[in-house]
């Protein structure tokens, strides 16, 4: 078999690690979320979820990943040889492309808008324009297609020269971009509003089911759980610090929403709309300001337009090569195939399984599953429960299954990072009781929910 890669650098593994991190879910949901549940009170419970709780989660995924060497699957296979762990590495090849192929019909759309954007723009009437888009057969299809062709076209050239080599210009850029449309949506008359509406603190909205919110958003916005983190850490080098990538994926994927907050926010309050969350926010929403803006300033408005969609195409893709990523690291390394065949395979199951999910939009929205639309039962299958069973069961792992040695070991460098081994104590503690139970919580809530 070929000599398995590595990231460049530290760096370099941060940055796919935060291109992971950082998608969708920072731009439609977390706006949102903080508008909606207490402003600066909830972006504190969130700072509290994501550095106490997903952090911790994060870097189980790491010390598997990079303990091994291996992917999902041949990790539990080195640390946990011939029992039921297996079941876990199985789960996560498998969960990232499920996500995958929702998330890739979600990236299609924001092609084909950055499309419109760059073209003929959103026209007077937007209001039907979305809800006529998905419903159509082919052309949902073929951006489908397009945007998973664009993951597969990256994955299958390698980590070093596909995987970091995208993620190391894409990151940059995509903080540049959102910071250009943040000081403009900032300079609109009535954008304190958006601004008030994000930070205004409400202690009172914080309750127990805001609170479990918080963490269920931060897992989504980290990937943890399906072996993305995990995968992306067994790239790393001994000699980097998983402690310092850790926060530092966790940092900037906070940074990101947060500034995705102040880029949305104040424009849609400065055009007099209701916020909202999910697709409707960047496909009906933002559209509608586009094009109301564009009466006062059609050149300034098409291209903030065409910047933003421009954004989130790119924010979904460097999510999307990570989920690729697990497979294809998967078919490589447990079943031999070559890269190249390997994406092709993930190409196909990924693809169909999507164009599924783009037609429960339209010809197949009569079909259920357990009362779902196939999209829906993918997203809720996903979100509500793989992540957090795999997170469970990650923790679970490293905290009582693995040695703690061992865990010591890949956390401190061997004991060369002073700073990691005089945090290790707290960090382990976390991982091994807070985390289950909270998580344990979570999942349980969902069920019953
Ligand atoms: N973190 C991504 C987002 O916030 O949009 C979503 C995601 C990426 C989930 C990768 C799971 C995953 F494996």
């Amino acid at each position: 078999m070929a000599k398995r890669e590595h990231f460049g650098s530290g760096a370099a593994a941060v940055m796919a690690m935060a291109g992971s991190a950082i998608g969708l879910g920072n731009i439609w949901r977390f706006p949102y979320m903080v508008g909606q549940n207490g402003g600066a009170a909830f972006i504190i419970i969130y700072l509290l979820a994501a550095f106490l709780l997903s952090l911790p989660i994060l870097l189980c995924e790491s010390i598997i990943g990079r303990s091994t060497h291996a992917g999902t699957f041949g990790a539990m296979e080195q640390l946990a040889p011939g029992t039921r762990w297996k079941w876990l590495g199985l789960m996560t090849v498998i969960s990232p492309l499920i996500i995958l192929s929702f998330y890739s019909v979600v990236g299609g759309w924001s092609i084909e808008y950055l499309i419109k954007a760059s073209g003929s723009g959103f026209g007077e009437d937007v209001s039907s324009l979305f809800g006529e888009f998905i419903i159509k057969p082919w052309a949902p299809l073929l951006c489908h297609t397009l945007f998973l062709l664009l993951t597969v076209a990256v994955v299958s050239a390698g980590v070093k020269s596909g995987i970091e080599r995208f993620n190391r210009i894409s990151l940059p850029v995509l903080f540049v971009l959102i910071v250009v449309i943040m000081v403009y949506s900032l300079t609109l008359p009535g954008s304190a509003a958006g601004v008030r509406y994000l930070l205004e603190p409400d202690f009172s909205k914080i309750t127990p089911s805001v609170v479990a919110s918080a963490m269920g958003q931060s897992f989504f916005s980290l990937s943890l759980g399906v072996g993305t983190i995990l995968t992306y850490s067994s790239y790393m080098k001994k000699e980097e610090n998983l402690f310092t990538s850790g926060l530092g994926t966790a940092a900037f994927d906070l940074l990101f929403a947060l500034l995705a907050g102040f880029a949305i926010m104040p424009a849609v309050f400065a055009t007099g709309v209701e916020p909202g969350a999910g697709p409707g926010l960047i496909f009906e929403t933002l559209p509608y300001i586009f094009s109301h803006m564009s009466a006062a300033s059609p050149w300034l408005s098409r291209t903030v337009s065409v910047l933003f969609f421009l954004t989130i195409v790119i924010a979904a893709l460097t999510s999307s090569i990570s989920m690729c990523e697990v497979g294809v690291a998967y078919l490589v390394e447990e079943r031999g195939m070559s890269r190249r065949k390997a994406s092709l395979l993930v190409f196909a199951a990924t693809w169909t399984l999507g164009a599924f999910c783009s037609l429960s939009f339209g010809p197949l929205s009569g079909v259920k599953l357990l009362g779902n639309t196939i999209f829906d039962f993918c997203d809720r299958l996903t979100s509500d429960y793989l992540m957090t069973f795999g997170s469970l069961l990650f923790v679970l792992f490293v905290g009582w299954k693995m040695k703690r040695e061992t865990v010591r070991d890949e956390f401190t460098g061997g004991g060369t990072l002073r700073a990691n081994g005089r945090a290790f104590g707290f960090v382990y503690f976390l991982i091994r009781y807070v985390a289950p139970l909270v998580i344990l919580t979570i999942f349980v809530t969902n069920l019953v929910a």
